[in-house]
């Protein structure tokens, strides 16, 4: 009886969650959606915490919400996602969350292949992927295969990632062609520069979501965000849901972004 009851409660606010985001959706105006919006995907192991819960339960709640994300992002025609889903620093962690968040990640991408193929999504691995367990590898390179023809959102998933080390790889990248005279030092400019990140040929990002009460932007894209617009909440990232997102762009939508000029 009083499973009964909290499950109707359950499935009411789950339709109001629903008809929110219905509804915030309406209103967006179509004609200033982010091209890119990136999600530093934080607050799951406080998450499961406070439930009393292993921090694993966190993750695997939060590929629901990177699920949610990914629907979202492109009903309502964003370009590209990133979401920052393991950095070069999250190394530190102890072996078995390491463990447990690259076969979450395998676990996701074979999962969802199908589907995100559907859905038109093309999926890019950014940052140090050599570096991850050959099952990931693997994952991502039939991943990278199976949607390279994809043409709608871009998926950027950014794994063993850290803004620095991205910026380090990119020097390199140049040096090696101006030692090898393919380049001459005049050619260096931002848009070259840009050129030689993982993001190479797409637009910076116009919003930088990061939940879970957190106010640093933890070594993601440190070149990519010169001029992003930031929107940070304390909702935990498992609790993020679909409504958040489209929340998170009505605000953008009513910012006034003068890129160092004067207002128009
Ligand atoms: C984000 O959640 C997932 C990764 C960093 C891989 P956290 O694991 O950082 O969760 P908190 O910040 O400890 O709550
Ligand atoms: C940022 O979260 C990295 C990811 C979400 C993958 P962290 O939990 O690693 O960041 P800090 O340690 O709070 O800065
Ligand atoms: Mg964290």
């Amino acid at each position: 009886m009083i499973k009964n009851i909290v499950n109707l409660m359950r499935r009411s606010s789950d339709r109001e969650v629903e008809e929110s985001e219905e509804v915030l959706k309406a209103s967006l105006d179509t004609t200033r959606i982010p091209r890119h919006v990136a999600v530093i995907m934080d607050g799951n192991g406080r998450w499961a915490r406070r439930k009393g819960m292993p921090r694993s339960f966190g993750h695997r709640a939060g590929v629901e919400s990177l699920r949610e994300a990914v629907r979202v992002s492109a009903e309502i025609g964003l370009k590209v996602l990133t979401v920052y889903a393991f950095s070069t620093e999250n190394w530190k962690r102890p072996q078995e969350e390491i463990n447990i968040l690259m076969d979450l990640l395998v676990e996701y991408l074979n999962k969802e292949i199908d589907e995100l193929c559907e859905k038109n999504v093309k999926i890019r691995a950014i940052g140090g992927i050599q570096e991850l367990p050959p099952k990931a590898r693997e994952a991502i390179a039939v991943a990278h295969d199976r949607s390279k023809n994809c043409s709608g959102l871009n998926l950027n998933i950014a794994l063993n990632y850290g803004g620095r080390a991205e910026l380090v790889e990119a020097v390199r990248g140049i040096c090696a062609k101006v030692a090898e005279n393919e380049l001459a030092l005049e050619d260096i400019d931002q848009e070259l520069i840009s050129r030689h990140l993982y993001t190479a040929g797409q637009p910076d990002p116009d919003l930088l979501i990061r939940p879970s009460g957190d106010y640093r932007v933890s070594n993601f894209l440190l070149w990519q965000l010169a001029y992003t617009e930031f929107w940070l909440t304390d909702i935990m990232w498992p609790d993020f849901k679909g409504v958040h997102l489209v929340r998170a762009v009505l605000d953008f939508q009513r910012r006034n972004r003068r890129f160092g000029g004067l207002n128009k």
